[in-house]
């Protein structure tokens, strides 16, 4: 059963004169941080593709060492425990999938890595999946129990509740922390962790197109100039 279409929005970072709006990324970096992780892992995205668009080589090195990650085997053979490096990846909430249905009422979060290329509609999805959870279900909606009613959930029954409420995090840059704000701030963050080269390939585009032309001007130039004395 399909989820409710959810309502599109107009995303600045998606259009091809823009790019990733950095200090977007930053807050929703914060908001994942703070609330959906939780939850839910970022396992494809390493500390390291961190630096340079959301903080500092010392930053990310800071926050790599505050997370535990295996180490070498000892001479007795025992796992050892060392700190994060810039090479490891956004740790998991849980040690595997079976503790994760366990603290879930079953359900399992599933990774944000690439949610936002997983899902159709994208951004827009996620955004309203956040953001559209009614105070209560319509009249007449049957919903499961350990379940919460979201229209834009295909089924409509889902076992996140929601997560997001104005306040609920404090911006580093003072930008108010409404439920949309996050939800929006959350969603351009995932949609950069799921195509970190977004940004790359419209400049390509760019130069593509501006080479492309230059030549089809000199194209016709030529054929002009060649032409010109059989005219
Ligand atoms: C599912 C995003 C926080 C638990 C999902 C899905 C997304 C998502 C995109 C997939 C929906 C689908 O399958 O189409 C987020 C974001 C969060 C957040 C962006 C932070 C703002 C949390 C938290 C919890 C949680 C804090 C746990 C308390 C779950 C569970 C599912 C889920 C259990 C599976 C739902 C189901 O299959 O019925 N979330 N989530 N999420 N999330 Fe979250």
């Amino acid at each position: 059963e399909e989820g409710l279409h959810p309502q599109a929005y107009p995303w600045e970072h998606q259009k091809l004169s823009k790019t990733y709006d950095h200090a977007a990324l930053r807050r929703g970096f914060q908001v994942y941080r703070e609330v959906c992780a939780s939850c839910h892992s970022l396992f494809r995205i390493p500390y390291r593709s961190l630096v340079g668009v959301l903080m500092t080589t010392d930053e990310a090195k800071a926050l790599a060492e505050e997370n535990e990650y295996e180490g070498e085997l000892d001479n007795e053979g025992e796992p050892t425990t060392r700190p994060g490096k810039l090479s490891d990846y956004l740790p998991s909430p849980y040690k595997n999938d079976e503790a994760a249905r366990a603290a879930n009422n079953g359900a399992l979060p599933p990774d944000l890595s690439l949610m936002v290329k997983a899902r159709h509609g994208g951004c827009d999805y996620i955004f309203n999946l956040l953001t559209g959870y009614p105070e209560d279900p319509p009249a007449g909606a049957v919903v499961q129990s350990g379940l919460n009613f979201n229209p834009y959930f295909p089924g409509t029954g889902i076992a996140m509740a929601r997560v997001l409420y104005d306040g609920l995090v404090e911006y580093d840059d003072e930008t108010p922390a409404t439920t949309a704000q996050m939800a929006k701030d959350v969603t351009e963050f995932l949609n950069w962790a799921a195509e970190p080269e977004f940004d790359q390939r419209k400049k390509m585009g760019w130069k593509i197109l501006s080479v492309t032309a230059i030549l089809f001007g000199m194209s016709v130039w030529l054929k002009r100039y060649k032409w010109a004395p059989i005219k």
